[in-house]
């Protein structure tokens, strides 16, 4: 694409000129045309101008001699990075495999004999590099990371991330209930798995050269793989630290029955009495949240890692999207590696779509119209990007996923490709471009990739 001295030149890029397209609300997309994007050195947008304005034009002129300034095509646009809310990095080697089981089967046959493989730090080295390096080429700027049970490797996750400059927040599994986790992959008692928690939390903190890019979560993995000790202990720690939380919330049936048998309630209420849903809390699936549960959430401002690929095999239903948007609840994409069988999140937002629009008409056509639709449940295309981008960066309560002074410059090119899939005209509107983007464009249409002003 570009020789050496090109790329190291392109490294350093400060001001972008083009046509920028992001999506502020649900369904609204805002055309930012022909302006320039100042990049400040903390990777945050300093100020946005029309090129054409006096502050644009000298801002240009002034980037161009510094050859800090890059110009877009006429047919390349410039987008928000995606957030993905929701990767098992252990699982990378099993994307595509191992989908015919339901989820607590998979888990105990496939999943933990795996991610047990992570105690080898040159195996997890490997593959944590080719993952991060496959989501960033995807355009994926911020991932919500599991790793497994291992120290040693999670620690090596976020080495690669910041190295790497990907927008990470990473959380070393927790699960010690052997009701659930087999013997051998499970942490040794609830108090190892707190000190454990506590060693990643720590190291993140004085990553020499983070500069925010890499967050620590606090991460229980389920309910199910948890025993109440543990559960208390990580709730605690997540008032005491203030850290993010992740967890899997009424994936399934069988997730959701798990917990109300186990516990007496929801697995969201559940949550919230260990202490663990907060403001920074993100709830994988979520499938079966009930009423009060979105009351929960919303009290709360938890939000929800909506998974619609992984959901298709793990989960035994659709997100009812639309009623939790509705309700105000934060909502964001994940691809749910390994559960999806795709890294990339454009995909899981056409998949959003798919899922929503079934949801709308209903599957099963031996029931009449009236007994197999759920109205109004359905989502555009832009409301998937909105998902995708936005609304991730609001679930993680991170100033991402907008094209606003003050916020992250995380950001990817979009356009046409020699043998890509996606094919823009000069004649399209913004509108146009964005669905076109949203339900066509793959790997090869995105040919630049920033996060925090910083060429990846
Ligand atoms: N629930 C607990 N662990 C997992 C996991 O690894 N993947 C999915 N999809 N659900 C889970
Ligand atoms: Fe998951």
């Amino acid at each position: 694409m570009s020789d050496r001295n090109s790329t190291a030149a392109r490294a350093s890029d400060r001001a972008f000129l083009g046509t920028a397209l992001h999506a502020p609300a649900p369904g609204r997309l805002e055309v930012l045309r022909d302006v320039i994007v100042l990049v400040g050195p903390d990777g945050a947008i300093d100020a946005i101008h029309p090129g054409a304005s006096g502050d644009g034009m000298a801002a240009a002129a002034r980037h161009r001699t510094a050859g800090t300034l890059r110009t877009l095509e006429p047919d390349q646009y410039l987008l928000p990075g995606m957030v993905d809310l929701h990767v098992h990095a252990p699982q990378w080697p099993q994307l595509g495999l191992a989908l015919d089981e339901p989820l607590e089967v998979w888990l105990q046959k496939y999943t933990f004999p795996l991610e047990a493989r992570y105690a080898d730090l040159d195996f997890a080295t490997a593959v944590y590099e080719s993952l991060v390096d496959g989501l960033l080429a995807n355009g994926t700027t911020t991932v919500m990371y599991y790793a497994s049970i291992h120290l040693p490797a999670t620690r090596a996750l976020a080495d690669i991330c910041l190295r790497r400059s990907q927008r990470a927040l990473i959380g070393r599994v927790s699960m010690d209930d052997p009701a659930q986790c087999p013997p051998y992959y499970r942490d040794a008692s609830a108090a190892s798995a707190e000190a454990d928690t506590r060693a990643f939390i720590a190291y993140v903190q004085s990553l020499p050269g983070n500069r925010g890019l890499i967050s620590p979560v606090i991460t229980p993995r389920f309910i199910p793989s948890c025993t109440d000790g543990l559960l208390q202990r990580l709730g605690s720690l997540a008032q005491e630290s203030g850290c993010h939380v992740q967890t899997h919330c009424s994936e399934s049936d069988w997730q959701h029955r798990y917990v109300l048998e186990r516990c007496g309630i929801s697995d969201a209420a559940a949550l919230e009495s260990f202490g663990l849903l907060g403001r920074r809390t993100i709830l994988a699936h979520g499938n079966f949240v009930g009423d009060d549960d979105v009351t929960r959430l919303v009290g709360a401002g938890a939000g929800i890692a909506h998974c619609p690929l992984s959901n298709v095999y793990f989960s035994d239903a659709v997100l009812p999207l639309r009623r939790l948007l509705d309700r105000g609840v934060h909502v964001g994409l994940g691809t749910d590696i390994a559960g999806g069988a795709s890294p990339s999140i454009l995909d899981n937002a056409r998949q959003a779509v798919i899922a929503s629009r079934l949801l709308e008409s209903g599957v099963d056509a031996a029931l009449e119209r009236g007994q197999r639709r759920r109205e109004a449940s359905r989502i555009d295309a832009l409301t998937a990007f909105w998902l995708a981008t936005t609304s991730g960066g609001i679930a993680l309560d991170l100033p991402i996923g907008l094209f606003r002074v003050g916020y992250q410059f995380d950001a990817m090119v979009v356009g046409n490709a020699a043998g890509g899939n996606l094919r823009l005209e000069a004649g399209d509107s913004p509108q146009q471009v964005l669905q076109k983007i949203v339900y066509n464009a793959g790997r090869s249409n995105i040919s630049d990739v920033w996060v925090a002003g910083r060429r990846v």
